[in-house]
């Protein structure tokens, strides 16, 4: 039998997590699966250039939806992509993440009562203003399968009466970042494409709506990011999110010489500098977790984060925080097996 699934994806991150888990479907021949891109993400450095590298096989459909508020880009989705559903019929959807294509994929699917699969279930930061909060809160309400990349987050559903259907199989990022230091290795191209790199430097990025949603908030992240260099005598690489970008173009007179401003990286490049940085100032999540894959100390540009284990085990603080607790090694997110595990748990559960 078939497992026909649908993966609906949008933004930069899910790209990359996509890749992990469709390289180990495209192995498995008992599945099929359909890509679905929103087109939440589409500036070619945001989104094709991933698609390239990570060998993503092009999506069946891609939506071009972006932009607009929160509730116009998540109801322009979810009414496109239950469209999509009801022509493909799949036996499950697979949605990635806190975005609000995967708020929308997740709830077009339940709607038509078909299984939805949340791959990285269970994060939480306890804070509703972030957008991201909402989407996660109400995604694994409709979810069949919860698949938690940490033990902290198997608890956050516990604590919300979700126990059914949900597995700890470690964190799917970290499946991606071994595999793209396999595919670094000895890489000339990129070795010359950074001979401009710093022999020591930082590296920061800065997306989230609450981190630009003011020039105040921006200016309060960069002048702290700025004291750090100093503090350090280090330069800042400082690959900009389109969104950022809007920001510090209005504002210009923004940035010192301590940044080297560039474009956003594709995959592997930010996996090489990540390689070689000596410090990551972030409000990723991605970021937070991918600096410990490289044993680089992170300090996040936030008052909460949903990656605990990275503040606990002294890989990482939060900007408000002095210093780092002892550090220890991370078992969570498990060994780089992340999709296989997943692959199997699909297998036993819908096949
Ligand atoms: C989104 C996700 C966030 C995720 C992040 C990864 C939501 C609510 N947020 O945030 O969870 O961590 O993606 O990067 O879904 N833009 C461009 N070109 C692009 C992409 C975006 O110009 O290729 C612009 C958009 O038009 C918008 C802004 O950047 O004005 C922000 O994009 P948006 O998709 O709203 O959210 P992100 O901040 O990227």
């Amino acid at each position: 039998m078939t497992l026909r699934l649908l993966t609906v994806v949008g933004a930069r991150p899910q790209f990359i997590k996509a890749a992990a888990l469709s390289r180990v479907f495209q192995e498995a021949n008992e599945i099929e699966e359909i890509l679905v891109h929103t087109g939440q993400h589409f500036d070619p450095n945001m989104s094709d250039v991933f698609f390239t590298e990570l060998d993503i096989p092009k999506p069946k459909y891609i939506l071009d939806i972006n932009g607009g508020t929160h509730g116009q880009m998540t109801g322009r989705m979810l009414e496109a992509i239950e469209k999509i559903f009801i022509s493909e019929k799949p036996d499950a959807t697979i949605v990635y993440g806190d975005t609000n294509s995967t708020l929308a994929g997740a709830l077009a699917a339940s709607k038509l009562h078909i299984p939805v699969i949340h791959v990285e279930a269970g994060l939480r930061s306890y804070n509703r203003q972030m957008p991201e909060e909402i989407n996660r809160v109400l995604t694994d309400c409709v979810s069949s399968v919860l698949l938690c990349p940490t033990r902290t987050s198997v608890e956050n559903l516990k604590k919300e009466g979700i126990t059914q259907g949900v597995y700890h199989v470690g964190d799917i990022m970290y499946d991606a970042t071994l595999y793209a230091i396999d595919c670094l290795k000895n890489n000339q191209l990129l070795n010359k494409k950074f001979s401009f790199l710093p022999e020591k430097f930082i590296f920061m990025t800065i997306h989230r709506a609450e981190s630009t949603q003011s020039e105040e908030t921006l200016k309060k992240i960069i002048t702290f990011s700025e004291n750090f260099s100093i503090e350090h005598n280090l330069e800042i690489i400082f690959p900009v999110h389109p969104r950022t970008k809007k920001l510090i173009d209005k504002y210009s007179g923004f940035l010192s010489e301590k940044f080297i401003v560039t474009e956003p990286f594709s995959y592997f490049e930010t996996q090489y500098c990540l390689s070689k940085a000596s410090f990551v100032l972030t409000d990723s999540g991605g970021l937070q977790k991918e600096a410990y894959f490289h044993r680089v100390p992170c300090i996040t540009l936030r008052t909460e984060t949903e990656w605990v284990e990275t503040v606990e085990h002294g890989w990482n603080k939060l900007w408000i925080n002095d210093s780092y607790c002892p550090r220890k090694n991370i078992s969570d997110y498990g060994d780089g097996n992340c999709a296989e595990k997943i692959l199997n748990i699909l297998r036993n559960v819908l096949l």
